[in-house]
């Protein structure tokens, strides 16, 4: 009887917990990055690097934005996870008052890019509020 009660609890921890476990990461729903005394996450360091093989072309080193592209750091201030990841993968087009068309290129179908996109993310929000200083992360 104590034997059959005590698996009848173990087994319901279990279930519990197991339900508890997706609860928290579908309301957390976001990449999220790590940032302990200067030293980053793998998957924030590897956003670090992939930004820089792609993206600072337009939006600056450390992305802080340039002539071409705007300051990221700013936008990922209040930008959501849900928006930036559409930005992305399909870009997206402006055409100002000037008449000049301001353009950012769609990567959803580019490998070096939509597989690496949380990655990204966190780099950018590590940035944006994190505090991450500027240059190559340390891991
Ligand atoms: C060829 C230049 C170029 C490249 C490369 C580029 N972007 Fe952009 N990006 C832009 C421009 C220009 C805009 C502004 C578009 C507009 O005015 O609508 C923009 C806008 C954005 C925005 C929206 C910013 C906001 O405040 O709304 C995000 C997010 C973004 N880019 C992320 C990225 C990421 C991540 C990469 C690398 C995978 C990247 N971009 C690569 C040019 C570029």
């Amino acid at each position: 009887m104590c034997k059959l009660l005590f698996t009848f609890t173990v087994v319901t921890w279990f279930a519990l917990s197991a339900s508890m476990m997706s609860i928290v990461s579908v309301q957390a729903g976001e990449p999220e990055f790590k940032l302990m005394n200067g030293k980053v996450d793998t998957g924030t360091f590897n956003g670090w690097r992939r930004f820089h093989s792609t993206c600072h072309v337009c939006h600056g080193p450390d992305a802080l934005g340039s002539s071409f592209g705007p300051n990221l750091i700013d936008s990922l201030k209040t930008m959501d996870y849900q928006t930036f990841i559409e930005t992305v993968a399909n870009g997206r087009q402006t055409t100002r008052v000037s008449g000049e068309v301001s353009v950012m290129p769609a990567f959803g179908k580019d490998p070096n890019v939509a597989k690496h996109l949380d990655d990204i993310y966190r780099f950018l929000t590590a940035r944006a509020k994190g505090g991450l200083a500027p240059g190559r992360p340390k891991k």
